[in-house]
């Protein structure tokens, strides 16, 4: 059953209160969109490499907070029956773009609740993964305080709460920026009229007059970017009220004071410390914290998206290789972008890489993987046809863990549920068919979205629904191409279909 709760609003409205929070998301709607990084599947994967023993996704209990209009929270509703989701957000405007979408989707694993996340009802219960994604450093510090409150009484013990945030001390340069800004828009009245001048004030500042230094260049950069960005991360990112970048050790110290520990990033490679040999001195003898610390000062980072637990882990929260084994394993985005633009598929220079034997087991095994995607296979299944030889300096796990860590393969928990070849009868996804009806934002099996600007391609996915024959669709997709052959019609159906299998947006 899916239902809606609206809770009662605070009376105070100061330009950070919940009331001018409200009215700013819907003056300007959120463009919300999925993070794979925040998929359950992938905080399982993190959290069970380092030590942790998470829940079974395939029938976990999922709280969003902030979820918007549910465009994270609906594609993961949708492929995983057996779970079950909450959602909540403090605008109307979005809860009720959710609330239709999941009377449209039929989805009856999901609960919307409308209102501040400091009043979500006890009744609720307990979750195995908590997400709150682009929440943390956009709202007040009693809102911060009062989410890793609600972690520390609702998140199971082994359980995994996603926290996206902006940091210092990337953000000092953003946050000049943004102040810049202020000043210029603060006195202006209504939301577009306040993009339109940030937007020509940005264009302004970010051309470099003659008296300028070279070193001015970064921030003009950010001007040049900010003229580019689109409404939504304009409104709701750079001239956000409250924004509030921190340092990591901020946050740590933070949510250690509600009993959640940092376990890793969900970008698995922001743990790799491909830092200078002089830093790596630095970081030589530091404990995890203080190097996740050293690493943001080290590559000036401006964001992070970090996952915090309960519970103890087995191993310290250190990396175990062994572990992978459990997972499945296939190309990555990246991987298959380098592939797609015909570079090089690894850094023989990059610290640690492999070289050697190594070296040439993983450019074979990143082809191959490239070559079945978006399919991944079992650990056993690689090691059978690699023939490892244990006489290798290091373990294929940790070989593989590594591939992971640097962003070049992905690891998954769940069975398969997308297929790279399309069937007889061909079938998509039933969230991306009903968003190919809507749009041009699609999210795909590995809950990743992508814009499909085609509108034959759209047309075709939306009417995947496995009850028609290829013949069947190139009759219909005929009324699209007028004055094509039919057989043309059929390669273009054969070539979409093809295009669809790799795009991950297919089902068995
Ligand atoms: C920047 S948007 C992020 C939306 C989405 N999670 C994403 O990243 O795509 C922040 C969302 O948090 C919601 N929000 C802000 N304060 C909240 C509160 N106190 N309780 C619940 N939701 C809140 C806003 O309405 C908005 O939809």
């Amino acid at each position: 059953m899916s239902t809606s709760v609206s809770f009662a609003r605070e009376r105070l409205d100061t330009p950070t209160s919940n009331a001018a929070l409200m009215r700013k998301y819907d003056a300007v709607a959120y463009a919300a969109k999925s993070n794979a990084l925040s998929h359950p599947d992938h905080m399982a994967v993190v959290a069970t490499l380092f030590g942790l023993d998470p829940a079974d996704v395939a029938t976990c209990r999922v709280l969003e907070l902030g979820c918007s209009d549910g465009a994270n929270l609906l594609p993961m509703a949708a492929s995983l029956p057996d779970a079950s989701f909450v959602g909540c957000d403090l605008s109307p405007r979005a809860i009720a773009a959710a609330q239709s979408a999941v009377a449209e989707l039929g989805l009856s694993n999901v609960t919307l609740f409308e209102g501040d996340l400091s009043a979500m009802p006890e009744t609720l219960g307990d979750f195995d993964y908590m997400i709150a994604h682009g929440v943390y450093s956009w709202v007040p510090a009693t809102v911060r305080d009062a989410l890793f409150a609600l972690a520390r009484r609702r998140l199971k013990r082994n359980g995994i709460l996603f926290v996206s945030y902006n940091v210092y001390p990337g953000c000092h340069v953003r946050k000049a920026v943004w102040e810049s800004l202020h000043l210029h828009v603060e006195r202006i009245e209504g939301a577009s009229a306040r993009l339109d001048a940030a937007r020509a004030f940005a264009a302004a500042l970010a051309e470099p007059g003659t008296t300028q230094n070279p070193i001015d260049a970064l921030p003009r950069h950010e001007f040049r970017q900010v003229t580019q960005i689109t409404d939504s991360a304009l409104y709701h990112d750079d001239l956000a009220e409250p924004n509030d970048p921190v340092y990591f050790h901020e946050f740590a110290a933070h949510a250690a004071r509600y009993d959640l520990r940092f376990v890793a990033e969900a970008k698995l490679s922001m743990t790799a410390a491909d830092t200078s040999p002089a830093m790596q001195r630095f970081l030589a003898g530091c404990d995890r914290l203080e190097r996740e610390q050293l690493l943001d000062l080290a590559q000036l980072r401006r964001f992070r998206q970090s996952l915090l637990s309960r519970g103890e882990s087995a191993t310290g929260f250190a990396i175990a290789p062994e572990r992978v084994a459990l997972m499945r394993i296939g190309a990555s985005v990246p991987l298959l972008r380098a592939a797609a633009e015909g570079k090089p598929l690894m850094d023989p220079g990059a610290p640690g890489a492999p070289a050697g034997d190594e070296a040439k087991a993983l450019q074979s095994l990143f082809a191959w993987m490239i070559a079945i995607a978006p399919e991944t296979l079992p650990i056993s299944e690689i090691t059978q046809r690699l023939a490892w030889s244990a006489d290798t300096p290091r373990s294929l796990e940790a070989i593989l863990t590594d591939a992971c860590v640097r962003g070049s393969l992905r690891a998954t928990l769940r069975p398969p549920a997308l297929v790279a070849l399309a069937g007889d009868r061909p079938k998509a996804s039933a969230f991306a068919r009903w968003q190919a009806g809507r749009g041009t934002a699609v999210t795909n099996l590995q809950h990743e979205t992508m814009q499909l600007r085609d509108e034959n391609a759209l047309r075709l996915l939306a009417l995947l629904d496995g009850s028609r024959t290829r013949g069947e669709l190139t009759t219909v997709m005929a009324d699209a191409l007028p004055g094509w052959e039919q057989p043309r019609v059929a390669q273009r159906v054969d070539e979409y279909l093809a295009q669809f299998g790799k795009l991950a947006l297919l089902v068995s």
